[in-house]
């Protein structure tokens, strides 16, 4: 009896608990999203870093570029990906842009293609643009080694 009376009065202090914990999450953190979930989320304005070639440094070793031109009018479905026409190793010479890195050629085997590996076809699950967008919430973190352009 006594054992069950403690198993109950510890499941409502549970329940209890994880309340209060969303209520507090609901008050505390603030998305970065600002507009309601079915309204369109417009994009702050098209920002560049000002540093070295408008490239911002990496935090670490595997971190993915940071994009700094604007992507608004590029197209990437299932039909085509129009970051390809400049980035593809078949035009980034004509076209003057970075060419894809051979990981983006690598099948999930480590084979070498010719053509982009299908696991790297949607460039913005990994890259995103430059933003200046302070932290949500202020933190400690430090970059995997002292960088010189920051
Ligand atoms: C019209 C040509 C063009 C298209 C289309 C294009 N880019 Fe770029 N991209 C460039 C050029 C040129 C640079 C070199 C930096 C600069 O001049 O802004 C670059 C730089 C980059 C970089 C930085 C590479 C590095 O090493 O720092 C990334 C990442 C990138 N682009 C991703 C993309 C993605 C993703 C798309 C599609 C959404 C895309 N680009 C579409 C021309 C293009
Ligand atoms: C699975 C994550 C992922 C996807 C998807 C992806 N990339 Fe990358 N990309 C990376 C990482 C990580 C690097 C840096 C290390 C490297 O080169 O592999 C990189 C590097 C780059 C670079 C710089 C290459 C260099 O040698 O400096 C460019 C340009 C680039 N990616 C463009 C693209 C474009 C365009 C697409 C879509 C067609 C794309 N990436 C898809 C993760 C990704």
């Amino acid at each position: 009896m006594k054992k069950q009376f403690l198993t109950s009065l510890a499941a409502l202090l549970f329940a209890t608990g994880l309340v209060g914990f969303a209520v507090a999450q609901q008050q505390q953190v603030q998305a970065m999203r600002s507009t309601p979930i079915d309204a369109p989320n417009r994009l702050g304005p098209d920002f560049k870093w000002e540093g070295k070639e408008g490239r911002m440094q990496r935090n670490y070793r595997q971190q993915p570029p940071l994009i700094p031109h604007s992507i608004a009018q590029y197209q990437i479905d299932t039909r085509t990906n129009q970051c390809l026409s400049c980035h593809d190793w078949t035009k980034a010479g004509e076209r003057g842009a970075p060419t894809l890195s051979m990981t983006h050629y690598l099948d999930r085997d480590g084979n070498e293609l010719d053509q982009l590996a299908g696991t790297r076809y949607f460039c913005n699950q990994c890259h995103v643009p430059q933003a200046d967008v302070p932290p949500l919430v202020e933190n400690t973190f430090q970059p995997s080694a002292p960088v010189s352009v920051r």
